[in-house]
This record gives C-alpha cells, sequence and structure tokens, in this order.
C-alpha cells in the first residue's frame, strides 16, 4: 500500500479521499458506513435554522436509470439542508458524529447555512460549531435547492450568495472573524465569475474552498406528459459525466487562488480521485457516487489510488498534486493555422492494420463521412476528413493515430496532449 497520508489545512489525515456533505455526514450510523471504508475525512450533513429546506418533498431520490443507460447515475434528488431540528443535531448525531471521526482518524467538517446575507445568522452557527469541536466549518452557500420556491425571508439562501463576490466576502468575513477554525467557502458550479468569487472569498480570510456543489436539474417524463420526480429545477443533475464541468470550474479556482481546495463533482473512481489532484486539488471528494454504486467505491478509490501510485513510483500524493494547473489556459492561446485552415487537413489518422478489426465504427461516426471501410483493404480516408480524431476515440481497438499528412510525424496518439505541430 503506497503512503496516502497528506495534510490539508495543517492537520495530517490518511488519505485525500473523503465524503463531501450529505446524509453520510447527518447521522453517526450513517458516517460509520463510510467510516468504515477508510476515507480520510468526512463533511457534516448541512445544519441550519431555516424552516423548510429541512423538510423533504417524499420520495426524494428519483433515479433517471429507466430513461437510458447513459443516464444511470442521474437523478432528481429534492432532499436538501440536513432534517434533523438544529439543537438535536447539536446535542446528539454531531458529537457522536464528531467523536466517531476522532476514533477513526477521519478530519471532521462541519457545514452550515446561515440565511442569505445576515451575516449574524451564519456567525452563530459558527460559533456552535466551534464549541462543539469541529476541526472546520464549510459554509454551504452553494445549495441548489433552496432558490426556488423558497419563502420571502429565505430567498438568498443557497446558490445567489455564491454567484455574488461581494456578498460572498461579507458573509465570509464575518464567519472567518467570529471564530478561529478554519473557514472554508463551499462554491456553486452555477456560478459564472468563478476566479473573482473565489479571489473574493480567499481575501476575506477563507482558508480552503469546497469547489464544487450540486448542479441544478430536473426532468419531464414523456411517457406521463408530466415533471418527473418534482415539478421544479432541484439538485440532481448527477453522475460521473458532469466531472468534466466541475473539473473546469476546480481548474479556475486553482489556477487563480492560493488557498487549498477540495475537490468535488462527479468523482467515482480512483482516476477521478487523482484527477482532481493532479487539477490542484488537496483532497477529493465523492457523493453521489456512493449513492449511485454503495459505499465500496471509497475503499476501492482508496485502494485503486494506492495501486496507481506504485504503478507510478509515486512516493506521496504531493508529488502530482497540481501538476496539471500550471498548463491550464485558454483555447484562444493554444497555436492554431493560419486562416483559411488548410484543407484537405494537414493531419491525418493512420491506421495500424494489424489492430484494425474492420468494425467499421469509424465510418459510422465519421462527422464529415470521410471514412469508407473497405472490408479487405482496411478504412479508406477522403479528401473530407478534417483531422478531427474523432475516428481515434472510438476506435475499439486503439489502431489509429494522428499524423502530419506531409512527414508521418505523430501528432497524437490518443492519450494525453497532442503535439503543438503548428509552427
Ligand atoms: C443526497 C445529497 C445530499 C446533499 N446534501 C448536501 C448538503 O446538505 N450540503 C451541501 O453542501 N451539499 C450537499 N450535497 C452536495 C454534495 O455535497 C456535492 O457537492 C454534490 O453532490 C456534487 O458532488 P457529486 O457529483 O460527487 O455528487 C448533497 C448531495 C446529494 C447527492
Amino acid at each position: 500500500m503506497a503512503n496516502l497520508r497528506t495534510n490539508f489545512l495543517g492537520v495530517e489525515i490518511k488519505n485525500p479521499v473523503g465524503v463531501t456533505s450529505c446524509d453520510y455526514g447527518g447521522h453517526a450510523w450513517l458516517a460509520k458506513r463510510v467510516i468504515d471504508q477508510g476515507i480520510g475525512w468526512l463533511v457534516a450533513k448541512t445544519v441550519h435554522k431555516i424552516d423548510g429546506p429541512h423538510r423533504w418533498p417524499r420520495p426524494f431520490f428519483y433515479s433517471l436509470k429507466k430513461f437510458g443507460p447513459e443516464l444511470k447515475d442521474s437523478w432528481v434528488c429534492s432532499q436538501m439542508f440536513h432534517n434533523m431540528p438544529y439543537d438535536q443535531w447539536l446535542e446528539t448525531e454531531g458529537p457522536k458524529t464528531l467523536k466517531l471521526c476522532r476514533d477513526n482518524d477521519v478530519l471532521f467538517i462541519a457545514s452550515v447555512s446561515g440565511i442569505g446575507t445576515d451575516a449574524e445568522s451564519w456567525t452563530s452557527l459558527c460559533k456552535d460549531m466551534e464549541n462543539m469541536g469541529c476541526d472546520m466549518i464549510e459554509l454551504d452557500t452553494g445549495g441548489p435547492h433552496a432558490t426556488f420556491g423558497a419563502e420571502e425571508a429565505h430567498k438568498d439562501v443557497g446558490a445567489p450568495l455564491a454567484l455574488d463576490p461581494e456578498t460572498a466576502y461579507m458573509v465570509t468575513k464575518a464567519c472567518v472573524d467570529s471564530v478561529k477554525v478554519p473557514v472554508i467557502f463551499k462554491m456553486t458550479p452555477q456560478c459564472v465569475n468563478t476566479a473573482a468569487l473565489a479571489l473574493a472569498v480567499e481575501k476575506a480570510g477563507a482558508e480552503a474552498i469546497s469547489a464544487n456543489n450540486a448542479f441544478y436539474g430536473t426532468w419531464i417524463d414523456h411517457e406521463t406528459g408530466t415533471f418527473y420526480g418534482g415539478p421544479y429545477s432541484s439538485g440532481g443533475l448527477m453522475g460521473r459525466a458532469w466531472q468534466l464541468f466541475s473539473l473546469a470550474k476546480v481548474l479556475e479556482v486553482t489556477a487563480t487562488v492560493k488557498i487549498p481546495v477540495i475537490g468535488i463533482g462527479g468523482i467515482f473512481t480512483w482516476d477521478d480521485c487523482v484527477r482532481y489532484l493532479m487539477g490542484g486539488c488537496q483532497v477529493a471528494g465523492l457523493c453521489s457516487a456512493v449513492y449511485s454504486r454503495g459505499v465500496g467505491v471509497l475503499k476501492d478509490a482508496i485502494e485503486g489510488m494506492s495501486a496507481f501510485m506504485d504503478r507510478k513510483g509515486y512516493k506521496s500524493v504531493d508529488e502530482f498534486t497540481g501538476i496539471c494547473v500550471k498548463d491550464f489556459s485558454y483555447i484562444r492561446d493554444w497555436p492554431r493555422e493560419e486562416s483559411p485552415m488548410a484543407h484537405p487537413t494537414p493531419i491525418i489518422p493512420v491506421y495500424d492494420l494489424e489492430k484494425c478489426n474492420r468494425c467499421g465504427i469509424c465510418e459510422k461516426v465519421c462527422p464529415y463521412g470521410a471514412i469508407e471501410l473497405d472490408k479487405e483493404a482496411g478504412p479508406v480516408i477522403n479528401d473530407q476528413c478534417f483531422g478531427c480524431a474523432w475516428c481515434q476515440g472510438h476506435c475499439p481497438k486503439d489502431a489509429v493515430s494522428m499524423v502530419l499528412k506531409e512527414t508521418g510525424e505523430l501528432v497524437w496518439n490518443g492519450r494525453g496532449l497532442p503535439k503543438k505541430w503548428v509552427k
């Protein structure tokens, strides 16, 4: 087993894999289920004093599995903040969960939500969490639910606070000033000016950022001609695929601020964890994967990361944390051809005809109709080819490489970055 021990905000943790705010941090008996999988940290379910978000419309988990295999991990989720009254949690499940974490070498992060721009409503919760003995406090400012249909007094609960840098600064600063333990700001992927918001909370003294909360989602059941699960936009655009989006937002944060980042969003596997770490996050958190695939995904992620490190010869997670951040750039900065782009393309696919099994998938998916399959000779490329590499990505035999037509020089073999071939 590789050495996965790492450091988060000055606390040594046994590994960077954790569970983000959800049911599993809400009750000690649920926390035990994920702690037993060997996680390094756990965020509590968001606690609050707001009447509304703790009364979930039951049922509240509506799987989209029946609408297609690619949606198997997606769902409409109308569960909101902790359903347990605040004082009850503070006296019972909170301390019990904290003790369980202490006994098992798991970092415990509390999660709170005040009411919109009312700073006092946030700071009073932060003080309670500190008095309870929590290691750190996460401000759940990016929750996707409470905005729509909330009562007038609570209209600012949830995402709006995480969309406006000034408001985020004001609330974060008040919280930071109210306690000694580190305060972590949780972002929403709905935020457009992500970098500006991250800078604002860093300036306010937040010691870390969690990125990201869940995305809004809704679904229509075409068979019944009604909404599916609930006629509202709720936090439910889950699934591994939305990692692409969350990771891009996370890079906007890690490439901008110096404070540590908890990477979240569509993490299902060990390599997803590694990806977020390489993208500059100090730790990686799973949430909906635990619901979709069971608590065992956590142990698999930890063991998979360990095997990866052994295979690559990494002695510690620090060795690969952040290695991709310096390369994060704008598409406009990538070397491009003179205008107009040459046609026919100077970049073409070449096939390893030993590997090619003549399945014809490349012919079928080529957007430009540039491939004709000769069952004997293999795929034949015509002048309609744009050099896009779609055939490379779809080849089940990994038989395609992208090369410079003129010299045969390799441009992309299907892994990592293509060669910067434009001089
Ligand atoms: C069932 C469920 C409950 C959640 N409850 C909370 C919550 O109380 N507070 C919070 O900050 N985030 C909450 N989240 C959001 C997650 O912590 C996480 O940020 C989000 O789901 C994205 O991660 P994922 O793609 O791994 O699911 C919840 C998510 C789910 C699926």
